[in-house]
């Protein structure tokens, strides 16, 4: 359900469309990029298979139809993007490298589209308006999910295309292990995929020295049965926007643009 037209705001810059391009949803709605509030009810749209670009595109165009939305869009994606292209595809078809994704997306909806990695997507709208608001110093939000995602932050500044969770961890692909799909495909408990969660939040604490690091993805709504069993230096708060960051994200980056 959308609101009604007459409710719709104006296209400004105080407000933007947002979409978020998951695995196996995309979910989109207008978000007031002032206050991070969502203006229309989010619309949810399952992944078309194959998730091929022009697919991908035509699930956007309905999203933005359905809200009557004629402004700036934003929309997360989960690779590497950078000046809009494409340039991985570790959880999605292989067709998407090398394309212009803000472009396929902008020429499908007539709108201009701005597109940015999901993480770093969730990252800005939790160090606006989340569990990283006001937090100075080295910022590392990790979302937990299909894949693992990462965002870096210093002093509330994003360093895009972090790509932590393909750090190798134990000989393997960090995001092979300690995935939150991981957890569900072995049937681990909170307390096993725990300590996949302490091996790599180490290895990245290690590295980078953080001052935070905010967990999210889906498992952040339990994250009171695992955050606490982390034995870290730094401080774990999960993320607040919950299954919003991504779209409250995006819609910024396109008002900000
Ligand atoms: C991708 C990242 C993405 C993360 C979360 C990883 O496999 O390489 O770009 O942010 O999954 O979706």
């Amino acid at each position: 359900m959308t609101a009604p037209v007459s409710d719709l705001p104006p296209a400004s810059l105080d407000a933007a469309f947002g979409v978020d391009i998951g695995g196996s949803g995309i979910k989109g709605a207008v978000v007031d990029t002032l206050t991070g509030q969502l203006r229309t009810q989010r619309v949810r749209i399952p992944t078309p298979k194959p998730s091929t670009p022009d697919n991908v595109a035509e699930v956007v165009v309905q999203l933005v139809t359905k809200a009557n939305w004629t402004g700036p869009v934003g929309a997360t994606f989960p690779a590497v993007i950078k000046s809009g292209v494409a340039r991985s595809a570790a959880n999605v078809d292989p067709s998407w490298i090398g394309t212009d994704v803000d472009a396929v997306f902008s020429k499908a909806t007539g709108l201009d589209v701005t597109v940015l990695n999901d993480a770093d997507a969730a990252g800005l709208a939790e160090v606006r308006f989340g569990a990283a608001r006001g937090v100075s110093g080295v910022v590392i939000l990790l979302t937990f999910g299909t894949g693992i995602g990462s965002g870096i932050f210093l002093n509330g500044k994003l360093v895009p295309n972090s790509e932590l969770g393909h750090l190798e961890l134990e000989g393997h692909d960090a995001e092979s292990r300690a995935a939150a799909s991981v957890k569900d495909k072995q049937k681990m408990s909170y307390k096993q995929w725990a300590k996949r969660v302490q091996a790599y939040m180490s290895h990245v604490e290690r590295l980078f020295s953080p001052d935070l690091f905010i967990v999210g993805g889906g498992v952040s709504k339990d994250a009171d049965r695992w955050v606490p069993l982390l034995k870290l230096q730094t401080p774990v708060r999960p993320a607040q926007l919950l299954n919003n960051a991504g779209i409250v994200g995006a819609a910024m980056a396109a008002a900000e643009r």
